[in-house]
């Protein structure tokens, strides 16, 4: 039977390699998650999703997976694995897998048995074409373009044959028109159902079905190359139809998927309960508010109206249909309180307790990624060189090439990187931030570790993870904060983000200033009587139907 349970929950999304590193190899480990699974449920989170912990040669850092059954050495072992979920279930902590299967690392044996032979039955695992000949020379079987920058295809040795890989050269897309695959997939995902797992969240999911024959993507508009031929595709209903069949309806789980620019249309039917798909999935259109056209490392100054626009479309649309998610962060994401044009500097608790104020009174599971919670903010990287991210040296190279001056594409870079929320987590300020006792890790910790860390927080009058404490309890206590509808108030307003949640008798009122300037706003008619019951600041400022909010003030009022 489905209990939905995830309605109510609180997610805590943690990336394994820069938790804690119990054995100081410099690599996060399941044993150093356990160690911090007290600190994870007095937040007041409910779950946990952990980005992959499968086995990987981490070309993309564990999404590039070549064992989807087996833990990876430098986090543990099967047996610390299943540690790990008795003791977050001892503390009433539901764990989330993710999956990554849209690709498969090419060191997966499947891959290696698909390219070792053209007879393998598992060349059709994955999607492989002959290449086009022009003037003496192979070229690609079609135009399209990389996630990460390139051709999405890769010859095969000097065969004439090449592989679709939509991310890194070396994740290379599975054929999802082969029933077999499917089957395989299922049984993975059962495996970890069996183990007592209590949900999934699936990686780029909506990339699943592509449109064939493959064909050259000729549109001027497309977000990528090709996009309109593998993002929302034909199949796709169908093939998470024949998922929830075989495997989620046969659990009590949550299902959560990554979706990659998905139509509202799409987005809509894949979490609508009737439909029988997934149970949520993340839009990220707010997100984009502070970039040119999606691309994260082109700044923009920020659009408040667009962040609105991307937070409250999801809310409107999954209202009474299905479900949401509420998101600032994630592992492919700059921290929040670096981004929105907000003045970090002088306001960082201000912005990390608004941020949290505004986006987790919304309709949606909250997700809360690691460090978030004390408003950790990016790293000061001083080069490239102390960047890991692929991607981040895609795109570097891609701009070099194009001539850029080295310090300008640098400037870019740091602006959207992945690095900044993948460096280990600045726990206190002994060596290393207290991620390990001193062996260098994996990668860089943030130089800002002495002034910005857990412990300063906890013991701050102005704790950031205090505040948050605060925030969930407050919406476990007023039902209405998980079960209201969202109505937004004054959208045109630059400075000011206001909505009102609405159960029966019972409505909140949230507005917050996204600004750095004291801000006047005057509450809507039917807030005439109300009580503040959060507010990040000591004091609100009101005369008559009007409030002065202080720079990054948000509050929470009952009517
Ligand atoms: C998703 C992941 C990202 C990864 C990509 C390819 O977007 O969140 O980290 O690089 O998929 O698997």
């Amino acid at each position: 039977m489905k209990t939905r349970w995830y309605k109510n929950a609180v997610v805590y999304q943690i990336y394994p390699f820069s938790f804690m590193d119990s054995d100081n190899d410099g690599w996060g480990d399941i044993n150093g998650i356990i160690s911090k699974l007290d600190y994870i449920q007095e937040l007041g989170a409910t779950a946990i999703w952990f980005s992959p912990l499968y086995k990987s040669p981490d070309y993309d850092y564990g999404y590039d997976v070549s064992d989807y059954k087996a833990i990876d050495e430098k986090f543990g072992t099967m047996e610390d694995f299943d540690r790990l979920l008795a003791e977050c279930h001892k503390r009433d902590l539901k764990v989330i897998m993710d999956m990554v299967i849209n690709h498969t690392s090419t060191e997966h044996p499947w891959f290696k048995e698909a390219i070792a032979s053209p007879d393998s039955p598992y060349r059709d695992y994955y999607i492989i074409r002959k290449g086009r000949t022009k003037e003496g020379k192979i070229l690609p079987p079609s135009n399209w373009e990389s996630t990460f920058t390139g051709s999405a295809w890769e010859r095969i040795g000097d065969s004439e044959d090449f592989y679709l890989h939509l991310f890194c050269r070396e994740q290379a897309d599975l054929n999802w028109e082969n029933p077999k695959v499917r089957n395989e997939i299922i049984d993975i995902l059962n495996f970890w159902l069996d183990k007592g797992v209590d949900g999934f969240r699936f990686d780029v999911f909506n990339m699943f079905s592509k449109v064939y024959p493959i064909r050259d993507d000729d549109s001027k508009d497309s977000f990528q190359k090709g996009a309109p031929y593998y993002v929302d595709g034909p199949r796709m209903h169908e093939f998470l139809k024949e998922l929830n069949e075989k495997s989620f309806s046969l659990y009590d789980i949550f299902t959560v998927g990554e979706s990659f620019h998905p139509s509202a249309e799409d987005a809509r039917k894949y979490v609508r309960e009737s439909s029988g798909e997934l149970d949520a999935i993340f839009s990220f259109g707010h997100l984009d508010s502070d970039n040119i056209g999606g691309k994260k490392f082109f700044p923009k100054p920020f659009d408040l109206l667009q962040f609105k626009k991307g937070f409250f479309d999801p809310q409107r649309a999954a209202y009474g249909e299905g479900w949401n998610t509420l998101v600032l962060e994630n592992h492919d994401n700059p921290r929040c309180v670096n981004r929105f044009s907000i003045d970090v500097r002088n306001y960082r608790y201000e912005a990390a307790t608004m941020l949290a104020t505004v986006m987790y009174m919304g309709y949606g599971t909250p997700f809360i990624y690691m460090g978030q919670e004390v408003g950790l903010t990016n790293c000061d990287f001083k080069n490239i060189d102390e960047m890991k991210d692929p991607v981040s040296h895609f795109v570097y190279e891609l701009m070099e090439g194009y001539g850029m001056p080295k310090w300008l594409v640098f400037r870019f870079i740091r602006y959207g990187a992945r690095d900044h929320s993948r460096v280990p987590i600045a726990w206190d300020d002994s060596v290393n931030g207290g991620f390990n006792k001193g062996h260098t890790p994996w990668q860089c910790v943030n130089p800002l570790y002495t002034e910005i860390n857990v412990k300063k927080d906890l013991e701050s009058t102005r704790s950031v993870y205090r505040f948050y404490q605060k925030l969930l309890r407050m919406r476990k206590k007023h039902e209405v904060a998980v079960w209201g509808e969202t109505r937004e108030y004054d959208h045109e307003n630059r400075r000011i983000i206001a909505y009102s949640r609405t159960n029966r008798d019972k409505q909140l009122f949230v507005c917050a200033n996204f600004s750095k300037h004291t801000t006047s706003y005057k509450l809507p008619d039917d807030v005439k009587k109300y009580k503040i019951i959060l507010n990040n600041y000591e004091m609100l400022g009101r005369n008559g139907q009007k409030v002065r909010l202080r720079p990054y003030q948000a509050v929470v009022l009952r009517f």
